[in-house]
């Protein structure tokens, strides 16, 4: 099926010769005379214009050209005497590919509410919105790809089933061929496990990022980008139940390299969107946030504050402001503080260092205080924590203590600590979660809007 894609009949301008585009009906209006049909393929946020002279046309086929059919369409490509579109088709074929009944079909009209859009999450993709939405994440999961490769990183396929908890927050799905209505079970009562598909314990995984240090200490420099899981009941604006992330791991790097790079990676995917997407972003802009524009372009230009976790508390404590939850030395963060700092502080992103060990994971790497960890957070503003990250803690006893402390299973880490044992360098590393950096560049208020299907709790639709 040969067909002319309508991003490059609008951007190519090269009228006079007749072209075949296929596509579904934005809307369809006009007179007895003529029809005017808006017609969208995905491949550019615009529609290009179908008009058919009605006297070369069935009216039945024209009653059947409604909002979300599909059809094929060849004619000659015209300059339009309309404003705002340098071409249009005059229609000589009209084929229906597929009808779509406008007593059911539910993106009738404009603007839908985004919370009715979701409960439709498998035709939202053909409104401006989430054309725009989709298109622009695929330019910065290209862009993440682009930057890591130019740098010389290799990109490490990590598991997605694993015995092990990478983040110590117990927060797992679990994975089993067991009969949940009647485990086989151990003398003591407890499920016996090892007649499991994998003959043990498994979940889907937190986080790629053990494997990643593994890869670091063969390869030098690694990243990861799948998808990962956390099975936390947090029902906000800025979680998923199932979420893609991004994890480089670097050997030879301390903490000040590990930010530099984060610093550099997020300046890069943002300046990336701004030159690839511009007429998505103005939709957007236009459309959902007056500010979006002007914000990207803020973040780029310009550093980042760099301060310590205890600078922090201090500022908050200072600032007068009634937050929900009060700060003292200790707390972990929440986005509320977060975005203080960010929106009201500083007005810049921010990048927290050197947090209280007991509110951050095992392997980052201890101070000399004994009470902090080499812990670095980039916040955002709007968002909170886009990216989580430390040098890691590459001291074999430092490391198996703190496991201990923590009373973790070792059993299910002895690869990990390996690396420890054998030929272990200072290294470092951080994970952006890739929904939270599209809800940034896209403007979009709720995470489950940038995101094709969305997992949250209670919702697996789709
Ligand atoms: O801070 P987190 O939990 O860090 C890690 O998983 C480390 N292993 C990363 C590393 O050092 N390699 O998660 C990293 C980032 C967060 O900053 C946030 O952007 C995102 O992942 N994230 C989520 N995004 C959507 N929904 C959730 N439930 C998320 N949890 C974390
Ligand atoms: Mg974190």
């Amino acid at each position: 099926m040969k067909r002319s894609k309508i991003i490059d009949l609008l951007r190519s301008g090269e009228t006079g010769r007749e072209v075949t585009v296929m596509g579904w009906v934005r809307t369809r209006r006009g007179n007895k005379n003529v029809a005017f049909i808006a017609l969208n393929d995905g491949s550019i946020i615009h529609n290009i214009q179908i008009v058919a002279d009605l006297q070369f046309f069935e009216e039945e086929l024209i009653k059947k050209v409604t909002t979300g059919s599909a059809l094929k369409v060849t004619g000659m490509l015209v300059e339009s005497p309309a404003q705002g579109q340098p071409v249009e088709i005059q229609a000589k074929e009209i084929e229906i590919l597929g009808e779509a009944n406008p007593e059911a079909y539910p993106l009738q009209k404009k603007g839908h509410s985004l919370e009715f859009l979701r409960s439709i999450a498998h035709l939202r993709p053909r409104t401006n919105t989430f054309g725009a939405v989709l298109r622009i994440r695929h330019a910065l999961a290209f862009a993440i790809h682009k930057f890591f490769n130019e740098k010389g990183f290799v990109y490490l396929h990590t598991p997605i089933i694993t015995a092990s908890d990478a983040e110590g927050a117990g927060a797992m799905f679990r994975v089993t061929t067991l009969d949940i209505s009647n485990p086989p079970r151990l003398p003591d009562g407890s499920v016996d496990f090892s007649q499991d598909f994998f003959g043990r314990e498994t979940n889907l995984t937190v986080s790629g990022q053990l494997e990643a240090e593994l890869g670091a200490l063969a390869l030098s420099l690694v990243y990861t980008f799948g998808p990962t899981f956390r099975a936390e009941n947090s029902n906000t604006p800025r979680h998923l139940a199932e979420f893609w992330m991004i994890e480089p791991e670097m050997a030879f790097y301390d903490i000040h390299d590990d930010m530099d790079l984060a610093e550099e990676f997020l300046k890069y995917l943002i300046s990336y969107a701004l030159e690839h997407c511009p007429d998505d972003l103005k939709f957007l802009n236009d459309m959902y946030d007056k500010e979006l524009i002007e914000r990207l372009q803020d973040v780029i230009n310009g550093a980042f504050i760099r301060l310590t976790y205890t600078e922090a508390i201090q500022i908050l404590k200072d600032s007068g402001q009634k937050f929900e939850f009060p700060v003292e030395w200790g707390c972990d963060l929440q986005a509320e503080h977060e975005r203080y700092l960010v929106e009201k502080h500083f007005k810049r992103p921010v990048i927290l260092t050197d947090y209280p060990k007991e509110i951050k994971a095992f392997y980052m790497k201890q101070n000399e205080d004994g009470k902090t960890v080499r812990a670095m957070d980039v916040l955002f503003p709007r968002i909170g924590e886009i990216i989580g990250g430390s040098q890691r803690e590459e001291n074999f006893d430092t490391l198996y203590r703190r496991i201990k402390e923590l009373n973790m299973n070792e059993d299910t880490l002895w690869w990990y600590l390996d690396t420890r044992r054998f030929g272990t360098v200072p290294h470092a590393g951080f994970g952006l979660g890739f929904e939270r950096l599209v809800l940034f560049v896209t403007g979009m208020t709720n995470i489950r809007d940038v995101i094709p299907f969305p997992r949250t709790p209670q919702n697996a639709e789709f």
